[in-house]
């Protein structure tokens, strides 16, 4: 996969491509990176990407002709071009998978009052990651990135993400390692017995205790199995 980055701030992005799983995939091949700097697609003396709003108002507006020209520089056929907004759609797993299976994301970073609004004409996408406001879109773009990469195969493992809260429609379940005693709080004897059929069920049913306790909106359009309607039972009697 190919990932570029339009932004304002290039130099943001230092840290995020320098460490952990974005290095090592970036290093095996498995995404490349390129920052674009905007700046360069703009027509005057002075690289001015922005301009005051007109009716008048606070900040400045990013122009859509710069925008448009850095789009149509960098788009192919393959490409799927998103703006980062609060505006968009908001950003949630299923998406970071619809995105992970496209070949080129272009990812837009607003900056200052963001985007004349003719720019939404030009992409494909407009994507929010939460109902605040950011002062530019580097960290949502590095958010979708890290997102989307984690994804691709042999980026990490299948197993390292599969039971990941989310990717199955619930939250994950808890997870405890050494010492097995601390504080006098200590981790569930089902865990310790190698017992995959138990623990696989103890996993299941505190996902669904987990969900119902924190995000029962993720459980509103769910087609539970008959196991999960048994289990939701068990913790609805356990918590009267
Ligand atoms: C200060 S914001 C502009 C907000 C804009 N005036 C509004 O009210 O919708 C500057 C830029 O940060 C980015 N941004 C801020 N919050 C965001 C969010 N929640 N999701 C995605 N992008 C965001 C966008 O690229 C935006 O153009």
């Amino acid at each position: 996969m190919k990932i570029k980055i339009l932004t304002l701030f290039p130099n943001m992005f230092n840290g995020f491509l320098s460490e952990s799983i974005i290095k090592r995939s970036i290093d095996n091949n498995i995404v490349e990176i390129e920052l674009i700097d905007y700046r360069k697609y703009s027509n005057d003396k002075h690289n001015h990407v922005d301009d005051t709003p007109c009716g008048g108002g606070a900040g400045m507006v990013i122009k859509c002709d710069v925008l448009d020209r850095a789009i149509k520089d960098n788009r192919n056929e393959k490409s799927y071009v998103c703006l980062m907004t609060p505006q968009g759609r908001p950003y949630k797993e299923d998406i970071a998978i619809e995105l992970s299976k496209k070949e080129e994301l272009i990812l837009i970073c607003g900056h200052y009052e963001g985007f004349d609004e003719r720019i939404r004409d030009y992409v494909d996408d407009e994507i929010s990651i939460g109902d605040f406001v950011l002062t530019g879109g580097e960290i949502p773009a590095m958010a979708i990135s890290d997102s989307v990469i984690r994804l691709l195969d042999d980026a990490i493992t299948k197993e390292s993400y599969e039971d990941d809260s989310f990717s199955y429609g619930l939250l994950e379940y808890p997870q405890y390692t050494r010492p097995i005693e601390y504080d006098g709080k200590v981790v569930p004897s089902v865990l310790l017995n190698g017992n995959h059929k138990l623990i696989r069920e103890y996993r299941l049913k505190e996902s669904l205790r987990k969900t119902l306790k924190r995000r029962p909106d993720l459980l509103e359009n769910r087609s539970f199995t008959k196991e999960e309607l048994k289990l939701l039972e068990e913790i609805k009697k356990e918590e009267e």
